[in-house]
């Protein structure tokens, strides 16, 4: 899809969303909140039967842990390693896709670029029979809830929420878009151990993209040499994809390229937000290898 089109469909999302009262820019299913213009029940459900390959390549994120970040990376090794330029803009979340467009994707050459926002557990059954190799970005809780309070105020597909200590009650409880990050987190490190998932945090990347890119291709058999691994870590970082977002995300460039960094929370988060996240974590995640990974006591504290 070119990037014309792709705006153009983003303009047209827009325009839609002005039109809707807040509380239908979102439903539930099964429990959990989706946004209505993005992934209606329609998509959901035809997502269910979705046909998975052995080797797509998809990537797995809890909202705002860095997705488009690594949507960037990834596309770019991928074209590195197959010496092929796919002119794809359309970010390739599979419950975004109507079920006519999640049909034609049978027709897409392999590798096929996937991702999701889904939990685990309700990620189509056949990317789990197929033994498809799924990438997961996590980034810790304190920073995602702040980009996630910032996306919800400047994306009109989503409501808008009245305030920072609403949005932060509400993400606590995980009555947000794609639900809880503590169940996403927890469901997560039941498949730790499994050859074909691999977890990668923001902070790691942040910490080494060079050593991330690596990882990350040889995850998924993508022969790079080390020169293609640093051009593409020098094209990734914050400022770059930041200016190549205005051809790819267009008039949502500034919202889904806010500011980039590690620790924004401390300009958000009052004290007793944060002890009251210190103690959802420790509930939660103490003592777990997806814990241990996040470096919850150097990001967090
Ligand atoms: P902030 O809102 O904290 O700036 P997602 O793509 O999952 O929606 O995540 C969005 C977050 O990733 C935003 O965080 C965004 O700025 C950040 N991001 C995007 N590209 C990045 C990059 N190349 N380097 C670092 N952070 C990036």
């Amino acid at each position: 899809m070119s990037s014309e089109t792709v705006q153009a469909k983003m303009q047209s999302r827009m325009a839609r969303a002005q039109e809707m009262r807040e509380e239908e820019k979102i439903f539930r299913y099964k429990g959990v909140l989706y946004p209505t213009i993005m992934s209606p029940l329609e998509n959901l459900k035809a997502m269910e039967d979705l046909e998975a390959r052995e080797d797509d390549v998809m990537l797995v994120a809890y909202p705002k842990c860095g997705f488009n970040w690594t949507v960037g990376v990834l596309r770019k090794i991928i074209d590195a390693s197959t010496g092929e330029k796919r002119d794809s803009k359309m970010p390739p979340v599979i419950e975004f896709f109507d079920p006519g467009m999640q049909q034609r994707l049978s027709q897409v050459p392999s590798p096929r670029f996937l991702g999701t926002h889904m939990h685990p557990d309700n990620i189509p059954p056949s990317f789990i029979a197929k033994k498809t190799k799924m990438l997961v970005i996590f980034r810790n809780p304190k920073d995602t809830a702040v980009s996630f309070y910032h996306f919800s105020t400047k994306n009109p597909v989503l409501p808008t929420p009245e305030s920072w200590d609403k949005f932060y009650t509400e993400f606590m409880s995980g009555d947000v878009p794609w639900g809880s990050y503590f169940d996403h987190a927890v469901a997560w490190e039941k498949r730790m151990d499994d050859p074909n998932v691999m977890i990668v945090t923001y902070e790691e990347l942040k910490e080494d993209l060079c050593k991330g890119v690596r990882q990350i291709s040889q995850f998924f058999s993508f022969d790079l040499s080390e020169e293609q691994v640093q051009a593409i870590a020098q094209d990734s970082t914050f400022d770059a994809m930041k200016e190549t977002s205005k051809d790819s995300h267009g008039p949502l460039s500034n919202v889904f390229f806010r500011k980039g960094v590690v620790g924004d929370w401390k300009n958000h988060f009052s004290e007793a937000q944060s002890e009251a996240m210190d103690a959802e974590f420790e509930k939660h995640l103490a003592g777990t290898k997806i814990g241990a990974q996040m470096k919850y006591e150097l990001y967090c504290k």
